[in-house]
């Protein structure tokens, strides 16, 4: 199987490439603009950086174990070059932030759709069969709890109508080219390699670090779903190839309902454990913000044979140590 990730320097690209490259019949090709991610993200793998040109001037469709390629998904030429000899797309490169679709919803939505149509554009033209596109729970906004894949949609927020769109343009592509697009929305990620992220258990373990108080925007009864990286890896996995699944949309969190005082509960048990002493402040609730958020994954656990199985308190402990703030600290 050879797959290309785009955003595959990014803190859930490089654990997928990972978790790919652990089978050695496995491919990969990564392609990032590093706009936000970075090649240290994939430093500990065998992969090769190639320069653009030389990879133009390469023949069509020689596909090295691990290769890297710097390069932007709005560029519809790069995008179809890059996409010769794969077997699957893992579509990840995307503005990924709420707060940062309400300043700028142009910019957000080129990237998330523009982007995700180009990619698909990419696929047709290659023809290529399998498109795996990382939606969001984000695309569903206010809906009745638990979330799950027949829910009228109703987004809060620029970048949870991109993905609504991306997720349209799929459906669209698997009934108009017989593409096995399948959209996956993910919960809260969270895990090692999120160290630049902006999404709540990596800036409540930043602030913990930096000895700042941790800061809850509203009273902390928002609720949300947290997802390990690697479990929801394991679903992108099976999404690139089990069988009838084309034109899917799935819930892929670990289905349960967290409120934000849990988890700031949950991770000051974590880090006080090691010795950091952490205190917690409210702040004004943030727009854009979903009052509560949790998923149904029972269609995941049917159709893709997923389940995830690292419990909060195990991935808050795993994350802390990948920041530094393991059992010794
Ligand atoms: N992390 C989460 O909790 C979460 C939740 C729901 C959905 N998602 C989605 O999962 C995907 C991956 O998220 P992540 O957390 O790894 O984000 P990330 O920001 O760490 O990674 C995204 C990567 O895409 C790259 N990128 C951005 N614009 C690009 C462009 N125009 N061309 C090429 N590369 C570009 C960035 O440099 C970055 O490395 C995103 O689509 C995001 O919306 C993430």
């Amino acid at each position: 199987m050879r797959t290309l990730i785009t955003g595959g320097c990014g803190f859930i690209g490089s654990r997928l490439a990972a978790a790919l490259l652990a089978d050695p019949s496995a491919s990969v090709r990564l392609v990032d603009d590093l706009s936000v991610g970075s090649p240290d993200a994939n430093a500990d793998l065998p992969i090769a950086e190639i320069a653009r040109d030389d990879f133009a001037s390469r023949s069509n469709g020689d596909f090295g174990r691990a290769e890297f390629i710097v390069g932007d998904v709005l560029d519809a030429d790069f995008m179809a070059e890059v996409v010769e000899g794969v077997d699957a797309i893992v579509h990840l490169a995307a503005e990924s932030g709420v707060p940062q679709s309400i300043e700028r919803p142009v910019a957000a939505t080129r990237v998330n759709v523009m982007g995700t149509l180009n990619c698909l554009e990419a696929a047709r033209a290659a023809g290529i069969r399998r498109f795996v596109f990382a939606s969001s729970s984000a695309a569903v906004g206010n809906s009745e709890m638990p979330v799950h894949e027949r829910r009228p949609t109703s987004p809060l927020s620029p970048y949870g109508a991109s993905k609504l769109a991306g997720e349209g343009y799929c459906a669209a592509y698997f009934h108009a080219y017989d593409i096995d697009t399948v959209a996956l929305r993910f919960g809260n990620v969270y895990g090692p390699g999120s160290g630049h992220k902006t999404s709540v258990v990596a800036k409540f373990i930043r602030q913990a670090t930096a000895g700042e108080t941790l800061e809850i925007y509203g009273d902390g009864s928002q609720t949300r779903d947290f997802i390990y990286v690697d479990d929801l890896v394991e679903a992108i996995r099976l999404a690139t190839r089990v069988e009838g699944v084309g034109g899917e949309v799935f819930q892929i969190a670990a289905g349960s309902e967290t409120t934000i005082g849990e988890l700031a509960d949950n991770l000051v048990s974590v880090l006080n454990g090691c010795g950091h002493g952490v205190q917690v402040r409210y702040t004004e609730p943030r727009r854009g913000d979903a009052q509560r958020n949790y998923s149904d994954t029972s269609k995941a656990r049917e159709m893709l044979g997923w389940q995830p199985r690292v419990d909060l308190p195990e991935g808050l402990r795993r994350t802390a140590e990948w920041f530094g703030v393991g059992e010794e600290a």
